[in-house]
Parts: structure tokens; C-alpha cells; sequence
């Protein structure tokens, strides 16, 4: 079910889930230009060999695909991720609808809790997007990683409690092997 929730240039920006191969091509396209292109980052690191499981939402313009995110699912949350939007199409709240997007589709399915882990440069927007720390500031001399942050599915209900500890829900996912295996795992 697409959804219009802004116009950019008098055109509709409209959000919608990939149903086909050609949706996730067009996901896999604007991140390849934002996190591959623009931000050095690494393929292997961008194509993580979890696309397959997960959720692509596209914000188009017309036909153009201009921004995207993916949406991975856990028992208790659900976990936006990959969020870019084409460097010129930005300032225009198509990363916020996209985040939206999300919200919604996890409330369809259920899902009371979004779950992100975000760099700390990256605070301040998902900040502004109305997440929060799920653990407050620490003073350590470490500075991290990786931050994780939280957003109710319902914006009028108290944050549901978290199963997973920051430090239980922050490690790292092992990688595949060419098998489709956690790497080191011995197949027959
Ligand atoms: C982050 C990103 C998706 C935002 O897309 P966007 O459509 O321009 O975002 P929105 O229009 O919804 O919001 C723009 C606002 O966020 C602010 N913003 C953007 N990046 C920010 C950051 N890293 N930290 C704090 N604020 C940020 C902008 O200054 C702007 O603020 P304003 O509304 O007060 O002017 C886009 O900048 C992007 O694709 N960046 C490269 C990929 C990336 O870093 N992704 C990580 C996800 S956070």
C-alpha cells in the first residue's frame, strides 16, 4: 500500500515495500550510491548477506527511487537500518517518512518496539526523529562504536521493556560463509 506523505517540487514523495526483485535493485542502488559511494563503505560491509531476510522500503519521486531503508525483524523489535537518501533529494523529511514508513509496517505486524544501532555522528537525526539512547550517555574515556537507540511503535505508550541488554543486543551478527553457514561452522 504506497503512501503519500509529501510533495518535493510539486511532486508526490511515495513510500513503498519491494515486492519484486526490481524494488530491491532500486533499495540496493541508492544505498550502493550513499554508503558505497559517498561514504567509503566498504561492499562487503554494505551487502552484509542479510538483504534476503529483510524488509526494503523505496521513497520514490515519480519513478525515481530517492531514498530507501531496510527493516530487519526480531522477536521483540523490529530494526530500521540502512537508511540513505539520494545526496541531492535530501532536507526534504524523505529519511523521516522512510523511518515513518517503518513504524507503521511494524505496527501492522504486531510490533511494539524499534531497535537501531547508529554511529555517534548519527545521533542527533535519529534524535530529531524522535528516538532515544536505550541507555543514557556514559561518561567512559571509550568512546563507542556503535550507539543503540529506541522508538515506541506507539508514540502515546510507554516504551515497552527491552529483552535484550545493550551489551547482549549490540554484538556483532556473525558473517556467512559461501554456504550460507555462520563462518566457521563445519557443513557436511
Ligand atoms: C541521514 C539521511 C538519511 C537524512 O535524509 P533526509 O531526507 O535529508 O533527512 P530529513 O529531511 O528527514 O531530515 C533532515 C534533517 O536532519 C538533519 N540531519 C541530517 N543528517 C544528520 C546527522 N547525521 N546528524 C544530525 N542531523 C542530521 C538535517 O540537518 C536536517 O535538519 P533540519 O530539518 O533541522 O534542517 C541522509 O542525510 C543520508 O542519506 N545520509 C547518508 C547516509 C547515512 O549517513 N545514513 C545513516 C542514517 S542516519
Amino acid at each position: 500500500m504506497p503512501t503519500v506523505a509529501l510533495t518535493v517540487g510539486g511532486e508526490p514523495v511515495v513510500t513503498k515495500l519491494a515486492m519484486k526483485m526490481e524494488d530491491s535493485l532500486q533499495a540496493f542502488a541508492v544505498r550502493a550510491a550513499c554508503f558505497i559511494g559517498e561514504l567509503d563503505v566498504p561492499f562487503s560491509e554494505e551487502f552484509d548477506g542479510l538483504d534476503f531476510g529483510a524488509t526494503h522500503i523505496i521513497a520514490y519521486i515519480g519513478d525515481e527511487p530517492v531514498g530507501a531503508v531496510r527493516l530487519r525483524w526480531f522477536q521483540s523489535f523490529a530494526m530500521p537500518e540502512r537508511l540513505a537518501v539520494i545526496q541531492r533529494f535530501r532536507g526534504h523529511n524523505i529519511g523521516s517518512i522512510l523511518l515513518e514508513r517503518c513504524r507503521v509496517q511494524a505496527q501492522s505486524r504486531g510490533c511494539n518496539l524499534l531497535y537501531s544501532q547508529v554511529p555517534p555522528r548519527d545521533i542527533g537525526y535519529w534524535e530529531k526523529q524522535g528516538w532515544r539512547r536505550l541507555v543514557a550517555e556514559d561518561t567512559g574515556v571509550q568512546p563507542k562504536r556503535i550507539v543503540a537507540m529506541v522508538k515506541a511503535v506507539d508514540p502515546s505508550k510507554p516504551l515497552p521493556e527491552i529483552e535484550a541488554p545493550e551489551a547482549i543486543a549490540l554484538h556483532r551478527e556473525g558473517r556467512l560463509d559461501s554456504t550460507g553457514a555462520p563462518e566457521g561452522t563445519v557443513s557436511n
